[in-house]
């Protein structure tokens, strides 16, 4: 598979940083909270000192308090006082697709690093790769706002 958006990256082949990173995501998943939909999501977030921040999606009887993966790992990163991403992995099982990051977490992600490399994987190492701004294309960012630090 590949487009301009996304192409298909073998586990072998990919530095073992991001090799960490997908396997985490892909153990984290197995502590998603997800009584209502079943749909485990695992992500892990690699930080610029080497670091790795993991989190799962921590769903709510009020549906709609549903806390993603990736906002997971966000919030947990930043409580540990890092805020300098290189790149994310996803782990979700879709049999013929990959999970991409919603709307809201993509704009999350996108606060941080627009140039943030994306794997998006599965419990069997099937990965794609793509980007917070092939995902989010003309996003509205921290540097287009003058109360920004
Ligand atoms: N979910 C994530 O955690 N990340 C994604 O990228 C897609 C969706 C979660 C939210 C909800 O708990 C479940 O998957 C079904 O939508």
């Amino acid at each position: 598979m590949g487009d301009n958006n996304q192409e298909s990256v073998k586990y072998e082949l990919l530095d073992s940083s991001v090799k960490t990173i997908i396997q985490k995501a892909q153990a984290i998943r197995e502590k998603a909270y997800c009584p209502y939909s079943k749909f485990a999501v695992g992500a892990a977030l690699l930080c610029e000192d080497g670091t790795i921040v993991d989190g799962c999606n921590v769903e709510n009887v009020s549906y709609g308090l549903t806390i993603c993966a990736e906002r997971a790992a966000i919030c947990k990163a930043i409580s540990q006082e890092q805020k300098s991403f290189k790149c994310i992995a996803i782990c979700a099982e879709m049999e013929d697709y990959f999970v991409s990051p919603c709307g809201a977490c993509r704009q999350v992600l996108a606060e941080f690093n627009t140039g943030m490399e994306v794997y998006l994987c599965k419990p069997n190492n099937d990965i794609v790769k793509t980007s917070v701004t092939k995902l989010l294309p003309l996003s509205f960012t921290p540097n287009w706002v003058s109360f920004s630090t």
